[in-house]
């Protein structure tokens, strides 16, 4: 099964157009790099993947349903580590995962780890 499929992708802002008519199609399970120079749109595609930003034309389906139609239901199964990462310094690395995981989950007892005492989470790395 694909995961990821996009036809004729186009995101411009304004008059540079960042990504030009991208086909890009992942199957389940395969290990998949975005390489390309800065500037070259690999931040932009992600985004648009992500329904962080809107795009201008084409088509993109995760998990087999569009995008556009199923935004939410499919930001509930992704997950994106930007670029710039943005970790609190002054919180310990259980309390930055619970800070962000607060945006997607009402309730921390839900992620899974419901001890709340941080025991399995020792250091974060790479
Ligand atoms: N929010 C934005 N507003 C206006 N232009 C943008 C914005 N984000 C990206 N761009 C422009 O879109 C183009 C693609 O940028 P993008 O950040 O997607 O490239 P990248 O491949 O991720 O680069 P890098 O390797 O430097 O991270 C560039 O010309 C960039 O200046
Ligand atoms: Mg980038």
């Amino acid at each position: 099964m694909k995961i990821v499929e996009i036809e004729q992708l186009t995101k411009k802002f304004e008059k540079n157009i960042a990504v030009d008519n991208l086909d890009l199609a992942i199957e389940e399970g395969q290990i998949f790099g975005l390489l390309g120079p800065n500037g070259a749109g690999k931040s932009t595609t992600i985004s648009v993947l992500c329904g962080l930003l809107k795009k201008n034309s084409g088509v993109i389906r995760l998990f087999g349903e569009d995008q556009e139609q199923h935004g939410i239901e499919i930001k509930q199964r992704i997950g994106l580590v930007p670029q710039d990462i943005a970790l609190y310094n002054d919180l310990s690395a259980f309390e930055n995962v619970r800070f962000f995981a607060g945006f997607v989950w009402a309730s921390w007892e839900g992620v899974g780890h419901g001890s709340g005492n941080g025991a399995g989470i020792r250091r974060i790395s790479g």
